[in-house]
């Protein structure tokens, strides 16, 4: 049986996809590809991909399959991925996980697991209410969960921190509302597929990390017997 982690990380907005992410990468080096970040820097860079989504990020709304399918099928066919890969924020719709299933089946290798980070509405409105992210290198911290040793500057590089233009309140809403509408379906989807594990958001960072690596570790232990 393939040794590959082919994993992906699903949730809701601010559920700790990307704090969990940054946790993952290191125990399993493995690549880590989180389609907000690209997509925020290429508005950032003001590339014609960044330009296209940006009404889109900035209302709360999902950028379209087609221009987000290409970047992923792109990014796990890329040779560092070979070991496998770690997708935060992809996929977003039932297209999106059919063609990242399709890409996968023609390098002979499928999804290893779907880590699903569940959180409730409310959490997830105090969550992303409270997030600061550095303009350097994206580190995130919480105002109450999390907070930076001197307010408003990053403790692992010093630069600033900001709040993420769709951090406010009316966007979170969108975002939310667009999450249960397009983007929960696929917990049912990899269910089905028997690939879903649930993890409880709502406790704290370190306890969420020690349950997916447990959980990690028991499917490693089934795929060698
Ligand atoms: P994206 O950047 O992917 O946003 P998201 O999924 O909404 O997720 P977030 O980054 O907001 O949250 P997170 O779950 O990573 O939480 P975090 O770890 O930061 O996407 C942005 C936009 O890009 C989308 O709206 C869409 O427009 C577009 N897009 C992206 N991918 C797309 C796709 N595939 N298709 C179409 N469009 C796409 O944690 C949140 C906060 O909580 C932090 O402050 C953190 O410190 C704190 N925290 C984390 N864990 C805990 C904990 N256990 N206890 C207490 N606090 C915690």
């Amino acid at each position: 049986m393939s040794q590959e982690l082919n994993l992906i990380l699903l949730g809701p907005p601010g559920a700790g996809k990307g704090t969990q992410a940054a946790r993952l990468v290191q125990d399993f080096n493995i690549p880590w590809a989180s389609t907000g970040d690209m997509l925020r820097t290429a508005v950032a860079e003001g590339s014609e991909l960044g330009i296209k989504a940006k009404g889109f990020m900035d209302s709360g709304a999902l950028v379209p399959d087609e221009l987000i399918v290409d970047l992923i099928v792109e990014r796990v066919r890329n040779a560092d991925s070979a070991d496998g890969f770690l997708l935060d924020g992809y996929p977003r719709t039932i297209p999106q996980a059919d063609a990242l299933a399709e890409a996968l089946q023609g390098l002979s290798r499928t999804v290893t697991a779907a880590l699903l980070i569940e959180l409730d509405d409310e959490e997830v409105i105090r969550r992303l209410s409270g997030r600061r992210v550095c303009t350097a290198s994206g580190h995130g911290y919480h105002l109450d969960f999390d907070p930076p040793k001197h307010e408003g500057i990053c403790d692992q590089d010093g630069s600033r921190l900001i709040q993420r233009d769709d951090d406010k309140p009316d966007v979170i809403k969108n975002r939310l509302e667009v999450y249960h509408a397009q983007t929960k379906p696929l917990v049912e989807y990899y269910e089905n597929l028997g690939l879903l594990r649930r993890f409880d958001g709502s406790r704290g960072q370190t306890e969420v990390h020690d349950h997916i690596r447990a959980a990690m570790a028991t499917l490693r232990l089934e795929e060698t017997v």
